[in-house]
């Protein structure tokens, strides 16, 4: 049998995702985080996986978690970046120092969007991106996340 008892996922939102509910909300929905951390932990413990949650409005605080993240042995990220999707390099460069998978999630789809929108800095890096499917996508990532841990592990 997989052992998952010590199995932990890290989800990581970037800059302006504590506003959602209220932010452009026929772009992004009026769900809040709070909603959805709280819908992603039951998910979680469902699956027996232990779900962290964390949200910064700054990239270098997004970057130290990460590190702290790979410190820790986290087993698996999913990530919105959000805005600094389209900019950071350093969060590329700390996401390069894990071996455990991370799925980038938008609630848009950024390829529709402003052209500025369509390049990802961490596409390149991750096993998966998720784009456009509002707050289901994140539950769909997390149950990727999920499956490719626990492959990792058996
Ligand atoms: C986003 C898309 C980004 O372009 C934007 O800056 C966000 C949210 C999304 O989830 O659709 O803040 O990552």
């Amino acid at each position: 049998m997989t052992d998952t008892s010590q199995l932990k996922v890290l989800i990581v939102h970037g800059p302006n995702l504590n506003m959602l509910g209220k932010r452009e909300t026929e772009i992004y929905g009026s769900t809040t985080l709070a909603e959805i951390d709280e819908g992603l932990k039951r998910q979680g413990a469902d699956a027996e996986i232990m779900v962290e949650t964390f949200q910064s409005n700054y990239e270098g605080a997004i970057v130290e978690k990460i590190q702290q993240a790979f410190m820790e042995d986290i087993n698996g990220i999913v990530i919105n970046p959000a805005a600094l999707t389209h900019t950071s390099i350093s969060i590329r460069d700390a996401l390069l120092l894990l071996k455990a998978p991370v799925i980038e999630i938008h609630l848009s789809n950024i390829y529709k969007r402003e052209s500025f929108r369509h390049k990802s800095m961490i596409a390149g890096v991750v096993a998966a991106q998720i784009s456009g499917l509002g707050v289901m996508g994140y539950t769909l990532a997390l149950e990727g996340i999920i499956k490719l841990v626990k492959k990792t592990r058996t």
